[in-house]
């Protein structure tokens, strides 16, 4: 069987992970989570591609690049998550799974975190596991990408 492929696409600011608000967002860096993702995605049996980028034109490119290229897609698109409608748009034409991430709990934080633009399109949004929840988000994305089977029996 092929392995299925995922891209990890992170938006802006991610890059400082680590340093940026640790308070926050803690101390991983941003290669211990594509570590996190290309190990985990190798036990998943995954073929995991992760990007990062500051600008939101070249995450819209990404996520086209994606519909040829990956079977599901998950996404933390940061502060872009909150303002981008093009992110959304983009989203909306890639036609496999899409599972949103955050590291924090954005519904606990200031108002205009509470508002994501990919969830509207996603099929799962975790957030709040820090790290964790790329780990989460994988085992979550491959369920979707077999076409949700159901849980073996008892
Ligand atoms: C974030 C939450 C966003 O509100 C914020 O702008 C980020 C990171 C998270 O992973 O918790 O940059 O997406």
């Amino acid at each position: 069987m092929t392995e299925l492929r995922v891209l990890v696409l992170n938006g802006p600011n991610l890059n400082l992970l680590g340093i940026r608000q640790p308070e926050i967002y803690g101390r991983t860096t941003l290669a211990d989570i594509d570590r996190l993702c290309a190990d985990e995605g190798a036990r998943l049996g995954l073929s995991v591609t992760c990007r990062q980028s500051n600008h939101e034109g070249e995450m819209v490119e990404a996520i086209h690049a994606a519909r040829e290229t990956t079977d599901g897609l998950m996404i933390n698109a940061a502060a872009y998550s909150h303002s981008s409608i093009a992110i959304l748009d983009a989203l909306n034409a890639y036609e496999k799974p899409v599972v949103e991430v955050h590291l924090s709990n954005i519904h606990k934080r200031e108002g205009f975190r509470h508002t994501s633009h990919p969830s509207a399109r996603a099929e799962a949004v975790i957030c709040g596991l820090g790290p964790e929840g790329y780990r989460v988000g994988l085992h979550g994305l491959l369920w979707l990408m077999r076409g949700r089977p159901a849980p073996p029996a008892a």
